[in-house]
């Protein structure tokens, strides 16, 4: 592991603790949450619905360097299963009892320790499960990548041939004094690469790549970060890229979905008219939003599942 990546980890194994219990990090997590719900159809992936319950179609998504699991609540219901990968052992023990305590099976979500980005990517990452998503998300990940040029790379291998889709969510430019770093946290200077990322550089990250349709959305409401040395505000991007449809990509698509038909997953509706993906064929009255529960068990009041910074 690079010096760069052993900093990441060791700095989110201790923040894993307190990682999103402070307003202003309820608030950001709350602000990308309610960003993509406000972009289902923007992100142009066909979501989970009620017919995959008998036609067993799976809708796949990768949370990558997930953290305690904020995309995986604000996505979870639209999807049937989640796989998540950070490179804190920490924040994959978070992540997955929460995971549990929603009442989702470990088929249904589930974390690995790992870094994509490693010279030679370990053995568990390459296993099928972790291959073939139908969407991958970052969710204020990215300015902590070493070479964002790889990452976006390395990410694309895993998507869905012709279909899949990768979303990057992060900051537009900022500041950044030296030593300066939110409040009440343990020293994460050494964690962070990049001062944030433009239109121009995404697009030309994600073309590389050989990821067409971009798109890049700006958030209207900068969001509040308490540092050290007081508020700052910050502006939040959704960077948006798809798999290029290839007759090879077509093929090979049809064939992962005739071996979800075996599968038998299953989308169930929810009475507050999403969709919460599902096994067990429950409809799960009284849920609150960020419950991708399927079992049926997830409470409102329970609050398990946190994340986001
Ligand atoms: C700011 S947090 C975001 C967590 C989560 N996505 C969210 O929105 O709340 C950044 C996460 O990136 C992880 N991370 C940093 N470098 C990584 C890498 N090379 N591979 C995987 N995860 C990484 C950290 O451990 C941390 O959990």
């Amino acid at each position: 592991m690079s010096a760069f990546s052993e900093a990441n980890r060791k700095a989110f194994d201790e923040l894993s603790a307190t990682y999103n219990t402070k307003p202003w990090q309820l608030k950001l997590s709350a602000q990308v949450s309610e960003a993509l719900e406000k972009r289902m159809d923007w992100m142009g992936v066909e979501w989970a619905k009620p017919d995959d319950r008998t036609s067993g179609r799976q809708v796949r998504l990768l949370d990558y360097a997930c953290g305690t699991g904020s995309i995986t609540k604000a996505l979870g219901s639209s999807v049937t299963t989640i796989r998540g990968i950070d490179i804190s052992e920490n924040m994959v023990k978070v992540y997955n009892e929460a995971a549990r305590s929603s009442g989702l099976t470990v088929e249904q979500a589930n974390a690995v320790v790992g870094d994509l980005f490693a010279t030679d990517v370990p053995n568990e990452l390459q296993d099928d499960e972790l291959y073939n998503f139908d969407i991958a998300v970052v969710g204020l990940g990215f300015h902590h990548f070493e070479d964002p040029a790889l990452a976006v790379k390395r990410l694309a291998e895993r998507l869905k041939a012709a279909t899949g889709t990768l979303i990057i969510i992060d900051f537009l430019p900022f500041d950044r004094k030296v030593a300066d770093q939110p409040k009440d946290m343990p020293d994460m200077s050494t964690t962070i690469k990049h001062n944030g990322f433009i239109r121009e550089g995404m697009n030309k990250l994600f073309t590389d790549a050989g990821l067409g349709d971009f798109g890049f959305d700006i958030l209207s409401e900068p969001t509040r970060m308490e540092l050290q040395s007081g508020p700052v505000e910050r502006t939040i991007f959704i960077a948006r890229g798809r798999k290029a449809p290839t007759v090879w990509g077509k093929v090979s698509n049809w064939f992962y979905s005739m071996q979800d038909g075996i599968g038998g997953q299953l989308g169930v509706k929810r009475d507050d008219g999403k969709w919460t993906a599902g096994l067990d064929g429950q409809t799960q009255k009284g849920t609150a939003p960020w419950s991708a529960g399927l079992s049926g068990s997830t409470q409102k009041e329970s609050r398990t599942w946190q994340g986001g910074l």
